[in-house]
């Protein structure tokens, strides 16, 4: 087996920081030594087949992105990465593992949907790769095969209170699965808006004129997540079922999320660059020669942007910092202009929803610490080493200790990312949410199980590579 030292760098962990290096064998971690130490009376980095001299540099635990959609069907056209392009594109940006939702279609066996999400993932991923469950269609059959989930390595299922028609489930269905997650131990996860006022909203203003994407923002008011999200705590909280609400973005959803968190409820959350960083202003002020108005599709996406004024984005770097939220995902659902977000030209609510951000995670939330809205170890926390915890995976993945698979990112604070589509973009999209956005650090070297799969900026994995993740039920419920 080939061996490889990560030689001068500082090992970060979320607990802290040393000045270590990592030693490799084949695709597990197997010493974090001294600067320089010998082991067995030998030379460790005289002996190494290859050292990667990380000095200078931080050693951090590969990104974990536990919310991405890659191929998914939605808004009548299909996510634009493959697992191929997705995750080629997560490596670049320091991600090593994502956890994919596979999709429950309406009159569909949980079984069969599982099944197809395998087909498409399998023997394409450049990193590893597990699963979330979408329960899109609640039924007996559908509630008995989510308790034979975990025999699969899927310990959590997504329900939706919005999207009706399509993924949507009443209060009854939700009830009834939730009962399933408490009694199996299943991460119940929810997208919480209430779709069905939502819709109403939506179409009053469409019937007024308003279509532009900027209204996707106004018609997913605040108080329709605020409201959704009391509600799912108060399903949780009546069944006993753990629970973990996706793509936060409103401050009175953190709100009730850390009101059932300090009465000692298994309540969590995640928010995503998107909801940190952009805001329905921008989306308002986007105009393009190409698009006019229409510019602002590109970040049409659910949850909505919030009004900067309104203060939601300082209340999600809040929450990151006080652990009212405890992850940062992207919700990677990515589309493009042509052919695909253009299918809602004068009418919002025909934009495929959706953002691509897979590549720029961990430089984005990076940047956050340049910033000092996080510290450099609750960057790794919030990354990789939570992510692990809450879904399963910890001990193999989220951190660098022997007997942990070897995905580690060196990371350059002194390098610097310009973000846009002609500069750093892998992602298979026309444009880039994230145009123009500078970072104060830079992906540098990445390792997958052992592997070097992107250095120089260079992809250097191979698709097939990625190895589906059996996932073990939540290291992080209280
Ligand atoms: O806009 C989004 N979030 N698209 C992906 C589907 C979902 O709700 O997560
Ligand atoms: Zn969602
Ligand atoms: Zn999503």
């Amino acid at each position: 087996m080939t061996t490889t030292l990560i030689s001068g760098g500082t090992v970060v962990s979320a607990t802290g920081r040393v000045e270590a290096d990592v030693l490799v064998d084949g695709e597990r971690i197997v010493a974090v030594l001294q600067p320089g130490s010998e082991l067995m009376g030998t030379d460790v980095a005289a002996s190494a087949d290859r050292v990667i001299d990380a000095t200078g540099k931080y050693v951090i635990p590969g990104g974990i992105d536990a919310h991405t959609h890659m191929q998914l069907p939605f808004g009548g056209t299909e996510a634009s990465d493959t697992f191929e392009s997705g995750t080629i594109a997560a490596a670049h940006g320091g991600t090593t593992s994502i956890i994919d939702f596979a999709v429950q279609t309406y009159g569909q066996r949980i079984e069969d949907g599982l099944a197809a999400w395998h087909e498409k993932a399998g023997g394409n991923c450049a990193i590893d790769y597990g699963f979330h469950q979408i329960v899109g269609d609640v039924n007996e059959a559908s509630l008995e095969a989510m308790k034979r989930l975990p025999d699969e390595g899927i310990t959590s299922f997504k329900m939706f209170m919005a999207y009706p028609g399509v993924f949507y489930s009443d209060d009854a269905q939700i009830l009834k699965a939730m009962q399933v997650s408490r009694d199996t131990g299943l991460l119940t996860m929810m997208h919480a808006e209430n779709g069905p006022a939502i819709d109403v909203l939506a179409a009053q203003l469409v019937d007024a004129g308003k279509t532009d994407p900027y209204y996707h923002g106004i018609a997913r008011a605040w108080e329709m997540e605020e409201e959704a999200t009391h509600r799912a705590i108060m399903l949780a909280k009546l069944t006993g079922a753990p629970l973990y609400v996706v793509h936060v973005s409103a401050k009175q959803a953190v709100e009730q999320l850390a009101w059932a968190r300090d009465k000692g409820q298994n309540v969590y959350g995640e928010t995503c660059p998107q909801y940190l960083y952009l805001s329905l202003e921008d989306q308002l002020g986007a105009k393009s020669d190409e698009w006019g108005a229409f510019e602002g599709a590109k970040w049409v996406c659910s949850t909505p942007l919030r009004s900067r004024a309104e203060g939601h984005q300082d209340s999600m770097w809040q929450a990151l910092r006080t652990n009212d939220l405890q992850m940062v995902s992207t919700d990677h659902c990515p589309f493009c202009m042509k052919d695909q977000k253009e299918l809602g030209l004068g009418d919002f609510r025909k934009i495929p929803n959706g953002i691509g951000s897979i590549e720029h995670r961990m430089d984005l939330m990076y940047q956050g610490v340049v910033t000092g809205e996080i510290t450099l170890e609750r960057w790794v926390e919030l990354t990789s080493t939570t992510p692990a915890r809450m879904f399963g995976l910890y001990g193999r993945k989220g951190v660098i200790q022997p007997g942990a698979d070897a995905d580690i990112v060196v990371y350059d604070p002194n390098g610097h990312t310009s973000i846009g589509l002609d500069k750093t973009h892998h992602m298979n999209m026309d444009y880039s949410a994230w145009e123009g956005y500078e970072i104060d650090g830079k992906v540098d070297t990445v390792m997958s199980r052992g592997r070097v799969v992107v250095e120089n900026d260079t992809f250097t994995g191979a698709a097939g590579h990625g190895q589906y993740l059996k996932r073990g039920l939540s290291q992080y419920l209280i």
